[in-house]
């Protein structure tokens, strides 16, 4: 293995002394839709300057540069040399050695969901970022929105959380399951939230328009007794994503595309009458920017030392949670199959 000494020290040491207070200097590594979204918020942050991008496809990466009026880095190599911290907005797979490569050239890293492809992977990766000092923070977005902000505020014990996100069908993000693409945002948000490890998981799921599962539903039982459940589709007729949550303080339903949010609890809002002192709270929210929220904690983090919100061992934590709702959807299957509820599909047929 690397001695301590191959890396540079991390955290606001690792910065030259006049950027402590910034800016930071930002490299983007994978221009493609998403990589879009994190470009337009490093050009507009007060605390990042963009230092270019690099992109595995040429002609994608010079129409990006031309677009943001930026450098276009002929190697992944050369974008970090610029850069104090980089975004991985490349597919899921290549997370880990794009991660790894920053990491031991010194460079903070934001990296998107997954945070990796395995669990050696993710804790590869936590060790790196404890060792060096260095910010990893993983682009679990969700946790940067109104929404989260006010159920936590509300919510301090849930007893039983259901959440829905469901989407229709398009052609990006495909490469991975909706288990990997969308579900593991709840299930980061449920992480977030229960203080307790998860003791089962009992999925089902199937392939419908990709080689992966579209569409998958889990209940994730926890050993204090907390019960999830969870559904994600992204073959969906209509668009929803919503999070419904049961606990002593109440019962709260938070609406994440209409953005409102109602409480029956015993502190804020309208008597209820007829409920023995309940009270019914609604809040609704103006447009509030999780990205850009998401970047000025990624600056905070590198620039000041604060807290990640989001660092490596949450990401394994929402990994290992997605990887559990995996392969107890593969369990079910085999047992649909051996009772002839479903016919083994030919391969290459989904
Ligand atoms: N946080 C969120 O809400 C959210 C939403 C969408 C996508 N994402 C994540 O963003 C990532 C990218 O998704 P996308 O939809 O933008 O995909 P995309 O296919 O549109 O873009 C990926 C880009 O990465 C490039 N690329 C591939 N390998 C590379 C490498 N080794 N180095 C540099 N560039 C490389 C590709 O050429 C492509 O331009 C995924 O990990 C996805 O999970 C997160």
């Amino acid at each position: 293995m690397f001695g301590k000494k191959a890396f540079p020290k991390g955290g606001v040491e690792s910065l030259h002394p006049n950027q402590a207070q910034g800016p930071l200097r930002v490299g983007v590594a994978g221009a493609g839709y998403f990589g879009r979204f994190h470009l337009q918020k490093v050009q507009a942050s007060s605390r990042e300057a963009l230092v270019g991008l690099y992109d595995l496809d040429p002609t994608r990466a010079a129409a990006m540069g031309a677009e943001f009026g930026t450098f276009v880095a002929p190697t992944y190599e050369a974008l970090l040399e610029q850069a104090d911290a980089v975004v991985i907005a490349a597919p899921a797979e290549q997370h880990f050695s794009l991660a790894e490569q920053a990491l031991k050239a010194g460079k903070h890293v934001l990296v998107e969901k997954p945070v990796a492809s395995t669990l050696e992977q993710a804790d590869s990766l936590v060790a790196l970022a404890e060792k060096t000092g260095l910010v990893v923070q993983v682009g679990h977005l969700l946790r940067y929105s109104a929404e989260q902000k006010a159920i936590t505020e509300r919510i301090d014990r849930p007893l039983y959380i259901e959440t829905m996100r469901i989407a229709p069908f398009r052609e990006r993000g495909v490469d991975v399951s909706v288990i990997l693409d969308l579900m593991i945002h709840d299930l980061d948000l449920v992480l977030a939230i229960v203080d307790s490890p998860i003791e089962s998981v009992d999925a089902l799921g199937a392939a419908v328009s990709s080689h992966f599962e579209d569409i998958a539903n889990a209940r994730v039982r926890f050993a204090n007794g907390c019960v999830a459940t969870i559904t994600a589709s992204r073959i969906s007729l209509k668009t929803e994503r919503k999070m419904r949550i049961f606990s002593e303080e109440g019962y709260l339903s938070a609406d994440f595309v209409t953005r409102e949010l109602v409480m029956i609890g015993r502190k804020n809002g309208l008597p209820l009458p007829g409920t023995n002192g309940f009270k019914r709270e609604s809040v609704r929210w103006k447009e509030s920017d999780m990205l850009q929220a998401e970047h000025a904690a990624f600056a905070a983090a590198c620039l000041e030392g604060l807290p990640v919100k989001v660092d490596a061992r949450a990401g394994r934590r929402a990994l290992a949670a997605a990887l559990a709702v995996t392969e107890s959807i593969a369990a079910t299957r085999e047992r649909m199959i051996l009772s002839g509820l479903i016919h083994q599909k030919p391969a290459g047929d989904y």
